[in-house]
């Protein structure tokens, strides 16, 4: 990797170099933190645009000594494009906004050109994972991703936490709509 990407994974504070996984709209970091815990030979990223969520999960992640746990403020596909090319193993969407009135789509984060960031930042064996419990929103996902993407199964047999979210919506009886995906044709 060039001296200049490494640059950019050390600023983020991480204590050791390890495979990176991204946890987009980390909210309050209970996934990040939980999985960090759970796998701290790879390093956990949230990328979370509210301030006050993101000093939260930094916080947490202090209190519990958890050396490969961090978050940082980004907004979109924006906030993708500091990070070096190939650089993360898995990039999870978990419960993304799903902005369900029509005139309001436009705000969704799931579009071409922050899919096209994800793919750009995505290393050779890279996985994106889709949650949400929007029917709709996860359709878009799919029709999106239906050229250059591969379905694998979801269970990639690694000991795992829920998000806040899915925490809520499995306790009303809903179950998910997931994807695991990798680039190919
Ligand atoms: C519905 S919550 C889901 C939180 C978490 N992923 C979960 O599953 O529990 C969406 C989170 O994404 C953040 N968010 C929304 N739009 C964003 C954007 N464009 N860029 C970064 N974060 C965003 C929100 O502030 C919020 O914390």
């Amino acid at each position: 990797m060039e001296k200049e990407s490494e640059e950019v994974l050390r600023g983020f504070g991480f204590a050791a170099t390890a495979p990176l996984e991204i946890d987009f709209g980390c909210h309050r970091g209970a996934f990040l933190i939980g999985m960090a815990a759970l796998h701290p030979g790879t390093n956990f990223l949230g990328i979370e645009k509210q301030i006050d969520r993101v000093e939260k999960c930094n916080a947490r992640a202090e209190r519990l000594g958890l050396p490969n746990a961090r978050a940082i403020q980004g907004i979109g596909a924006e906030s993708l494009k500091e990070l070096p090319t190939g650089c993360v193993s898995v990039f999870h969407l978990y419960f993304p906004d799903p902005w369900p009135k029509r005139r309001h789509a436009s705000r969704r984060v799931f579009q071409k050109s922050f899919l096209a960031e994800i793919r750009r930042v995505l290393g050779q064996d890279g996985v994106l994972r889709l949650m949400t419990d929007d029917e709709p929103y996860f359709r878009e996902m799919r029709d999106l991703t239906r050229v250059g993407w591969r379905e694998i199964p979801w269970d990639d047999g690694r000991e795992t936490v829920q998000t806040a979210f899915e925490i809520t919506f499995r306790k009303l009886g809903q179950t998910p709509f997931q994807a695991a995906l990798v680039p190919g044709a």
